[in-house]
């Protein structure tokens, strides 16, 4: 069996939530799960972190998993509904929705029996993606408080730059946002990770962290570790031939690395396929056996050419880490030019997925 595997470390998810906690105390705690649970599989993450008070989804059909892995807690559709139709399934599985736009509220007012019994209005503060203009926040209030199936109404906001400590854009965002909404009723919720760990002035009722739980760093220059985390994905496979090259012979689609010298290289079963960056450059890191060996060449869409001149040791079945907790992801991606939510995000269903309960050794965490 091709052993492109994703090891998803129980412990480490449980460990992050727990670093949530520790950091706000006071507030409640929506875990973030889109995306295929940043891609680490939407019911086994969910499962792991029971322990959070809600879980945020990007679309019905996730909400609806969630459910349908035996979770109660409260699950909070992010974006909200599109269409009329929708409203059903909302109804049904018990979803709280975002309302972000007039045509929501439009299709809430023409369905009235319909609405959500939990809504969260989210307000645009200034990162100009979704939501209600501030000064809207009273208006939209009121016409939603007078639709008869509508019960609890909450508040919420999201950040632009709360990962480059830009204080005075997250200042402004959150001064905004307690402005517009002065003295009206309800919870409120606006911190991601990054301004989890990083304003703790923004913690409200509800955090929402999303990438931390997955022992993800938004933070330019610092790994999941430096900030206390720990990595929830291992994604590693074997060598599946190794292979002498005389200098100047080339390697990989393109040719573009050329032997300077006789070299000992090797093959990894891993490519773009698989959710590896094709665009991860020569030098890019991988681990064999502890130790790093730069990726050389193209990345293909099935295999990786690793140079071996400095792991004599690796042979044919030698295991290969392309990230995990001892080889940030966040390396990759800075190689890749990516970040490292959009590598895990990106592995795909060929490779296998196996969940480990071990925590390994958290000592290097801070
Ligand atoms: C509305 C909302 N809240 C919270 C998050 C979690 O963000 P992060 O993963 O950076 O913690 C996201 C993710 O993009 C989001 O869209």
């Amino acid at each position: 069996m091709r052993a492109t595997t994703a090891t998803i470390h129980l412990d480490a998810l449980r460990h992050n939530l727990k670093r949530v906690r520790a950091l706000a105390p006071r507030a409640k705690v929506m875990a973030v799960v889109k995306a295929d649970g940043y891609g680490h599989g939407l019911e086994r993450v969910a499962q792991a972190l029971a322990g959070a008070d809600a879980f945020g989804v990007a679309t019905l059909t996730d909400a609806e998993r969630v459910r349908r892995a035996g979770l109660n807690h409260r699950v909070v559709l992010l974006s909200g509904f599109d269409e009329p139709c929708d409203l059903a399934l909302v109804r049904e599985f018990r979803i709280d929705c975002v309302i972000h736009h007039d045509s929501q509220l439009a299709i809430l007012e023409r369905h009235p029996a319909q609405a959500p019994a939990s809504l969260w209005i989210k307000l645009d503060t200034g990162m100009h993606r979704l939501g209600f203009a501030p000064e809207q926040a009273r208006r939209v209030y009121e016409r939603l408080r007078v639709l008869p199936q509508v019960g609890e109404i909450r508040w919420m906001t999201h950040f632009a730059c709360a990962d480059d400590y830009d204080t005075e854009r997250t200042e402004a965002q959150m001064a905004r946002f307690r402005a517009a909404i002065g003295d009206l009723p309800g919870e409120r919720s606006l911190a991601n990770s990054a301004a989890v760990q990083a304003f703790s002035a923004s913690h409200g009722d509800w955090v929402r962290p999303g990438g931390m739980l997955y022992g993800l760093s938004t933070f330019a220059g610092r790994t999941g570790r430096d900030l206390g985390l720990q990595p929830a994905m291992s994604l590693s496979t074997r060598l599946i031939s190794v292979r002498q090259l005389a200098a100047g012979e080339a390697v990989g689609y393109g040719a573009t690395f050329v032997c300077p010298q006789p070299m000992r290289i090797g093959i990894a079963a891993v490519g773009y396929g698989d959710g590896y960056p094709r665009h991860a450059p020569g030098g890019t890191p991988v681990q064999i056996a502890g130790k790093n060996a730069p990726v050389i060449g193209r990345v293909s869409m099935d295999l990786l050419a690793i140079d071996l001149t400095h792991v004599p040791a690796a042979d044919i079945g030698s295991e290969v880490l392309l990230w995990g907790p001892e080889l940030p992801v966040e390396q990759v991606a800075e190689a890749a030019g990516t970040i490292g939510y959009e590598l895990v995000c990106g592995v795909t269903r060929r490779v296998q997925f196996a969940a480990a309960e071990d925590l390994g050794d958290i000592s290097a965490a801070a």
